[in-house]
């Protein structure tokens, strides 16, 4: 029997991983219909967004790579979104920030003997979840591919009804220097737009929630007006809260909470002047 051949390529001077993903793809899907194995959908390792936390909003994509997955792995919190979709037959690998590089050691251990993992993420992967996928590809020695999720800060830009063309995304959720981020959000508002921001809720060393956020801005001249909500547990048992900077600086969050502060000047609209109203008929 003629059996395609497995393309893993150069990571870095053949091919980009999403190339080497797709060919390898093609592969799986040959060998399957070849040897009458069913094809289980996809590359052995594959990280998906699990959406903001209400597993109605995980997408179909999602879903399905759960569904066929030998081993799923993630943060308890995020695994307990996807629970109802995991096979019986699959092996669960649980973590916290204090053993997630032993974890997905583990992982990586199955994923390279040949088992189809899914490594599951909070929300959408590609905000405020880089750093985990380094330490996913890390543990793998190679890139992988990634499906996106619904992000909370997509969520809170429906609930708040605000346009992702005039609003830039911070993340204070990081691991490193965060004052390059800080200096960017000065930036954002000194440049009127908008900023959706998540904050970070470590230790009190670290911890740079909503108020320290606000209390910096102020100090940096920001103006206290600013429009300011903070927005918890999105999806799920929600709460809101509206008021200004000024405000802000002064109350208390939980850790699943993420933050608008509205530019003071909103752009005028730039689509074309409305219709006049057709004269009445007689
Ligand atoms: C490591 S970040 C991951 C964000 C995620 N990748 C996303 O796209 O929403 C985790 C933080 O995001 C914010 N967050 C995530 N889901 C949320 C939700 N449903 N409601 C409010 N904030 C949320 C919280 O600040 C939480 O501590």
């Amino acid at each position: 029997m003629l059996v395609p051949k497995l393309w893993l390529g150069n990571p870095v001077h053949e091919a980009p991983a999403w190339e080497r993903a797709r060919k390898n793809e093609q592969y799986f899907s040959k060998y399957g219909q070849l040897t009458g194995c069913p094809y289980k959908g996809t590359i052995m390792i594959i990280c998906i967004g699990a959406g903001p936390g209400d597993v109605a909003y995980l997408t179909q994509r999602g879903a399905e790579l759960i569904r066929n997955a030998d081993v799923v792995a993630g943060f308890d919190a995020v695994i307990n979104v996807v629970q109802s979709l995991i096979p019986d037959t699959a092996q669960t690998v649980l973590m916290n920030y204090r053993d997630q590089t032993e974890q997905l050691a583990q992982v990586a251990i199955e994923h390279h003997a040949g088992k189809n993992c899914v490594v599951v993420f909070m929300g959408d992967i590609h905000f405020s979840g880089f750093q985990y996928l380094e330490r996913v590809e890390r543990a793998c020695g190679h890139p992988v591919e990634t499906v996106p999720g619904i992000s909370s800060a997509q969520i809170l830009a429906s609930r708040a009804k605000v346009c992702f063309d005039e609003t830039t995304f911070i993340t204070f959720h990081r691991r490193g220097d965060l004052d390059p981020f800080k200096r960017h959000l000065v930036h954002v508002l000194q440049d009127q737009r908008n900023a959706i921001v998540i904050p970070c809720p470590w230790d009190a060393a670290r911890s740079f929630m909503p108020r320290h956020i606000a209390a910096y801005l102020l100090e940096q001249g920001i103006s206290p007006d600013h429009p300011t909500e903070v927005w918890e547990n999105l999806t799920r048992s929600e709460a809101e809260w509206h008021g200004t900077l000024a405000d802000c600086a002064t109350k208390e969050f939980s850790d699943m909470s993420i933050m608008l502060i509205r530019t003071r000047t909103p752009m005028s609209s730039q689509i074309e002047p409305a219709m006049e109203p057709l004269p009445d008929a007689d």
